[in-house]
């Protein structure tokens, strides 16, 4: 059983991220969510704390965190780090290694020899996008394991690829990366 860092980014998906963190710790791992800040604008990290029992963070900063370091403690301690679900925006910071929050820096600061999932989650015309098919190939350079998103209908009406797998798909993905 694993240590395990679940990250999520701004994507109405953002809903089923809940039921993986549940399924996660169901399957006996320590799961510890952390949301960027415009990821917990969308839902509340208490919803993480509830399903999981563990810490979930969003902000670094603020005196309750004076003399933390989150992003390298939460980096130290993940045996494996998932993003679920990758909004556009938080696919390209990633890629970039802009650390500009929790879940960018501790993705830096993540041992290589880690392992690293993202499943990407968004309208399909931006997913089929230029930069952000871009940004989705420099992250597998890296060594990231891009989720392949499902077909199907999406929050905005449209129809396509985009969709952030079902739960129990990203489980059986984490599964297997942890066997590696
Ligand atoms: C309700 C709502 C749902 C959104 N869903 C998505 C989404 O599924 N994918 C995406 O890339 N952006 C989505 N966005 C836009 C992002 O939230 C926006 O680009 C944000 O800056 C991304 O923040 P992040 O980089 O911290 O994830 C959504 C915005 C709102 C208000």
């Amino acid at each position: 059983m694993a240590k395990i860092v679940l990250a999520a980014g701004a994507s109405v998906a953002i809903y089923k991220a809940c039921d993986l963190a549940s399924k996660l710790a169901q399957d006996g791992h320590t799961v510890r969510a952390v949301l960027t800040p415009r990821a917990a604008k969308l839902i509340s990290p208490q919803l993480f704390e509830a399903v999981t029992g563990e810490p979930a963070a969003v902000d670094e900063f603020g005196p309750a965190r004076r003399g933390a370091m989150d992003h390298i403690e939460f980096a130290k301690w993940a045996e494996l780090l998932i993003v679920a679900p990758a909004s556009a925006g938080l696919v390209a910071r990633l890629a970039h290694g802009q650390a500009e929050d929790l879940v960018t820096t501790l993705a830096l600061a993540l041992p290589p020899e880690r392992p690293r999932l993202i499943a990407p989650a968004m309208n399909p015309t931006m997913l089929e996008s230029r930069p952000v098919q871009r940004n989705l190939a420099l992250l597998r350079e890296d060594g990231w394991r891009v989720l392949e998103p499902g077909a199907g209908h999406m929050a905005c009406g449209d129809e396509g690829s985009g969709r952030l797998p079902e739960p129990a798909e990203l489980v059986r993905a984490v599964r297997e990366a942890l066997k590696k």
